[in-house]
């Protein structure tokens, strides 16, 4: 297998549910071996369903999907080897432990305890990047929430799969795991396994991925790298609350201003020197500045824009003239 097989590779991938919505419509991306890659938008964008698709869980109604080289259809054994998907929904027997949970899942892809890549060892490896050590003899319904989706990633991984999917890891997940997580998660993509992430935290697709795709309504409304994603949105703004008269406010910076819900006002501010001649205009217009912030474009921002989720701009600033 060569590296420039595409660990994923979604073409023209459309879903139509019986007597419900096209939840995804002419979907296509590939994902490179090696990539961090984020699959993000709004509730309902059509995230989950791809996954299930990918994962065999669910055919697609046009399109298709291979995982390293292998479509899904016509080779799902072939691709489900390759592949480690981490479910946004929690599912597990209750009455298993967490290690006979694991050793199960393993048995599935016909992989035993002396298996030299994902004998034992890696088993106890997984646990224990994932905190889960103490917790390998407890039964699945004595534990918490939290507990139960690091068992979820864990089972992602018993095969060493080179590809892993993890729909929203870390919904309802404390901050100590989520660093343990994302570090173990970090490390195995420094190893060279294909990470796709979907999460509705975006400062973490934002952190980890390196490349990021945007559903809305089933189709793909932005697809780039995250740094130049971030460039494309009106870099940094100055943010400030004026002390004085609104009306004072000379009339270019007027027009370029935004006024917040809060009652502050924003101005684009590319550099330095664009930060510096605003603060001297303000000043020579004799207005005092209240509270002053600088605030770098996230991809919050970028996300609320491409899904359409943003609240309407507020208004530009009206200048008494
Ligand atoms: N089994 C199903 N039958 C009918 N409609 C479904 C089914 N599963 C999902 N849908 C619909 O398909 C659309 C996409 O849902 P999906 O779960 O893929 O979204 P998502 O992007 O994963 O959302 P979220 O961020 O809430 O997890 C939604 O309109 C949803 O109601
Ligand atoms: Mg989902």
């Amino acid at each position: 297998m060569t590296n420039s097989v595409p660990a994923l590779a979604v073409r023209n991938v459309a879903k139509q549910y019986r007597n419900g919505p096209r939840a995804l419509d002419g979907v296509s991306f590939d994902v490179a071996q090696g990539e961090f890659f984020g699959l993000l938008g709004p509730n309902g964008a059509g995230k989950t369903t791809l996954i299930s698709i990918i994962a065999g869980l669910a055919r697609a109604s046009a399109g298709n999907v291979s995982v390293m080289g292998h479509d899904v259809v016509a080779e799902p054994a072939l691709a489900r080897m390759n592949l480690g998907v981490v479910p946004q929904e929690l599912v597990f027997d209750p009455f298993f432990t967490v290690r006979e949970t694991l050793s199960f899942t393993r048995g599935y892809y016909g992989l035993g305890a002396r298996d030299p890549r994902c004998g034992d060892d890696w088993i106890d490896e997984v646990l224990h990047n994932l905190d889960l050590s103490d917790k390998a003899n407890a039964n699945m319904r004595a534990l918490s929430g939290g507990m139960k989706r690091r068992v979820l990633v864990a089972q992602a991984l018993v095969h060493r799969p080179p590809v892993i999917i993890l729909d929203e890891p870390t919904a309802g997940v404390d901050v100590e795991l989520r660093h343990t997580l994302w570090k173990f998660i970090a490390r195995l993509n420094r190893e060279g396994c294909t990470v796709i992430l979907t999460t509705h935290y975006l400062e973490e697709a934002q952190q980890y991925c390196g490349r990021i795709a945007m559903l809305k309504l089933g189709r793909v409304v932005a697809l780039d790298r995250t740094q130049a994603l971030l460039r494309r949105q009106a870099a940094t703004r100055l943010v400030f609350r004026l002390g004085g008269e609104l009306a004072a406010l000379p009339a270019d910076l007027a027009a370029g201003a935004e006024a917040l819900p809060d009652g502050r006002l924003a101005l684009a501010a590319t550099d330095a020197g664009a930060i510096e001649s605003a603060l001297r205009r303000l000043r020579e217009a004799g207005l005092q500045i209240d509270d002053i912030e600088l605030r770098h474009a996230d991809l919050e921002d970028v996300f609320l824009r491409l899904t359409g989720d943003a609240p309407e701009p507020a208004a530009p600033v009206a200048t008494v003239g």
